[in-house]
């Protein structure tokens, strides 16, 4: 394999760039690209932002088993170029509007020498960056193939500083690191780690996607893929020497990358680039890169809020098994109750009833179905069949409560890694929920995957999600992943896949290494440049936790759990504390029940990765508008110009904020609640703690809300 790039390909004034024969270059705005052969036929690219490379040569290809490497001897045979300038609208999202603008260009490539493989380049430049993917086109001496490596290369041509996780192929549940690139070696954090998934991440230098860089000079970077379908998901390998990154498949049981049969592509590359570090958090390029909504008749595919009883359990207060051991049976032969099983009917009834007076739209019961004394790491099955429920949980009595309370219940599919099991199961799961009014579910796959061999990541997996995504369609019910492969903004084509764990959710931040205050302001600039996840946030009760927990403490303050509601995008939010925590803030509450989780208007107003992020949004088809805004360990004032109310028109603001003695570590549940008068020339001063946030809710001022109210000073 070839490893000093391009004798040919040197990066050239654009001038000169539009002359040479074997160079093409595509500029948008600020960002040029530029396709070349070397002198070798190999092919490659660059990528400017104001015509300084920051993407410097790289090189593309291919080496397919059993077949030569299609690295280089390429001649270009055709290019085609063509401009798009659409909008469309998401099903659900963050605005309601989107534009998609961009300059497209094809290049056709084929090999020289026999067996004459033609590939095809195709590269999108929109005005925030760069998308790329490789197409096999029908032909006649390439049918089934299987991949090897994939050659794609990002050269930053500096040590920028970077922020990463682990290339393990099955878990993204990690904290991110913040170091220069040549300084990336996984091998303490992977040993550290408290994941519950089984880790497997054999190459020290590898790095997960999104990942997110930023220059000395201040350009922000975002790496990630687009449109991941019939494909593996791509990993990073790091020469940190040369701060080079290039592609790493994850592989098979055999150690196969990926299994395709021409006319075949591969995902989107995407490249997301700016000077502003709210710009990236703002780019729809991800989200443009994907195939519209496959799913016609979307009228029952709802944003939602929930309760769950779930942090219980995380918490220990109570468990998801009904007996403390499978194999320990009563006198008459029945199992032996521990007394503490979360699932019950009247529990979970206080829930619904919590819901339903709060105006949260669902309930999430988890440990319902017979199983959990021994479902974890047995790499057995099967373990679950997603119909039976323990003998306290009377579904029936269950499914008629939460109906008569018009509260909708979410189904629990844990799958501990068996996907197969859950492939033959998955009419039946389905049916259930239809029969019994779920009408949306979350999977979960802890432990190694069965099939054997195959990674969470891997391309089996990845079509496996995409089944489960379509089968939930054909039965009307949206769906929540855990422990899946990372979205790549698959949910423009599934709009019923609402959400997926895939990181480090707020449960790690209850353990006790827990994430640090900073890890909620790296996720939006990694994890979730992908898709929405299903955080968890809104945690009340900060520490002195009954159960297994006592000596737990959140990194985070109270502000703060509500400030994520608007930072963090997603259409599907948990309320995710115990209604008796709720119980004892219900002033804070309010913030909760009133904030929306879709929405016509986003605007990123400060952010900075690993520090700050400040986000006003729009609720969908009202004019209230929600502001989040939340810091690291440091303590911070916001500003937050409110020019994007109605001019002259008069609101009043709801602040939440830290008290002034708040601190996430000492005193993390101090807040205040102040009212205001507002107009869009004022500029709210949000002073947060450390580790804290604050929110903001403004609706416009009526005679009764505005009574008595302030300006804003
Ligand atoms: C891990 C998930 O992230 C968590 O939410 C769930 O409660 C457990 N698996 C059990 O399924
Ligand atoms: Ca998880």
């Amino acid at each position: 394999m070839k490893h000093i790039f391009f004798c040919f390909f040197v990066l050239l004034s654009l001038q000169a760039m539009a002359q040479e024969k074997n160079s093409i270059a595509v500029t948008m705005n600020r960002v040029t690209l530029q396709f070349a052969l070397d002198d070798e036929g190999a092919p490659g690219y660059a990528v400017y932002f104001d015509k300084k490379p920051f993407i410097t040569p790289s090189r593309l290809g291919f080496v397919l088993k059993d077949a030569a490497p299609l690295e280089n001897g390429f001649e270009i045979t055709g290019s085609d170029k063509r401009a798009v300038d659409e909008t469309w609208k998401p099903v659900l999202g963050e605005v309601s509007t989107i534009r998609n603008h961009y300059e497209e260009l094809t290049v056709h490539l084929r090999q020289k020498n026999s067996p004459n493989i033609l590939l095809n380049i195709i590269f999108r430049v929109f005005e925030d960056g760069v998308g790329f993917r490789y197409e096999f086109p029908k032909q006649p001496n390439l049918k089934y193939f299987i991949i090897s490596d994939e050659l794609t290369q990002f050269n930053f041509g500096g040590d920028h500083k970077v922020f990463w996780i682990p290339g393990d192929y099955d878990s993204n549940e990690y904290l991110y690191t913040v170091s220069k690139i040549s300084e990336i070696d996984n091998t303490a954090m992977v040993k550290s780690s408290t994941d519950i998934a089984v880790r497997d991440a054999p190459d020290k230098y590898a790095v997960q996607t999104p990942l997110m860089l930023k220059t000395a000079d201040g350009l922000y970077i975002n790496i990630h893929e687009a449109g991941l379908v019939n494909y593996s998901s791509m990993q990073l390998h790091v020469n940190t020497a040369t701060y080079s990154m290039s592609a790493s498949l994850v592989p098979d049981a055999v150690g196969n990358k990926g299994y395709l049969h021409a006319p075949a592509k591969t995902p989107w590359r995407t490249i997301i680039v700016s000077d502003k570090a709210t710009d990236i958090l703002a780019s729809k390029m991800i989200l443009n890169l994907n195939d519209p909504s496959v799913i016609t008749n979307t009228s029952w595919i709802h944003p939602m809020k929930f309760v769950g009883v779930w942090w219980e359990m995380q918490t220990g207060k109570s468990t998801w098994n009904y007996s403390d051991f499978a194999d320990s049976l009563s006198a008459e032969g029945k199992p032996i109750p521990n007394g503490k099983h979360g699932a019950n009917t009247a529990n979970v009834k206080r829930y619904i009833d919590f819901a339903a007076k709060n105006g949260i739209q669902g309930v999430l019961v988890e440990g319902w179905n017979t199983g959990w004394e021994d479902w974890f790491g047995n790499w057995k099955e099967p373990v679950f069949d997603f119909v039976t429920p323990y003998p306290d949980f009377d579904i029936s009595e269950i499914t008629r409560y939460a109906a008569s309370k018009g509260v909708k219940m979410i189904m629990h599919n844990e799958t501990s890694g068996s996907a197969t099991n859950y492939e033959r199961q998955m009419d039946t799961a389905f049916r259930f929920m239809n029969n019994h009014g779920y009408t949306s579910v979350k999977t979960g796959y802890v432990g190694k995957i069965i099939p054997r061999g195959e990674h969470h990541d891997g391309q089996w997996m990845v079509e496996h999600y995409l089944r489960v995504a379509e089968k939930a369609a054909q039965y009307h019910v949206m769906l929540d992943a855990h422990e899946p492969v990372r979205p790549t903004g698959l949910q423009r084509t599934y709009p019923n896949w609402l959400a997926c764990e895939a990181g480090r959710g707020n449960e790690y931040n209850a353990f006790s290494t827990g994430s640090p205050p900073a890890h909620e302001t790296i996720m939006p600039f990694t994890r979730f440049m992908g898709g929405p996840m299903d955080y968890t946030p809104g945690i009340f009760k900060l520490r002195n936790y009954v159960g297994y927990a006592p000596t737990r403490q959140m990194h985070t303050t109270l502000a703060k759990q509500l400030a994520l509601y608007v930072t963090i995008y997603s259409p599907l939010q948990m309320a995710a504390d115990l209604p008796e925590n709720y119980e004892a803030h219900m002033d804070a509450f309010q913030f909760i029940k009133d904030v929306p989780v879709d929405w016509d208007n986003t605007k990123i107003i400060e952010a900075e990765p690993g520090e700050y992020i400040t986000i006003a949004r729009e609720e969908k088809g009202a004019p209230n508008w929600f502001v989040g805004a939340i810091t690291n360990e440091n303590s911070r004032t916001g500003n937050v110009p409110l020019s994007f109310l109605d001019n002259g028109k008069k609101y009043v603001a709801t602040i939440y904020s830290d008290a002034a003695n708040a601190d996430w570590k000492t005193n993390p549940e101090a807040y205040i609640i102040q009212q205001f008068i507002v107009y869009s020339n004022t500029t709210l001063k949000l002073i947060l703690a450390p580790g804290g946030g604050a929110a903001v809710s403004i609706k416009p001022a009526t005679e009764s809300n505005s009574k008595g109210l302030q300006g804003y000073k």
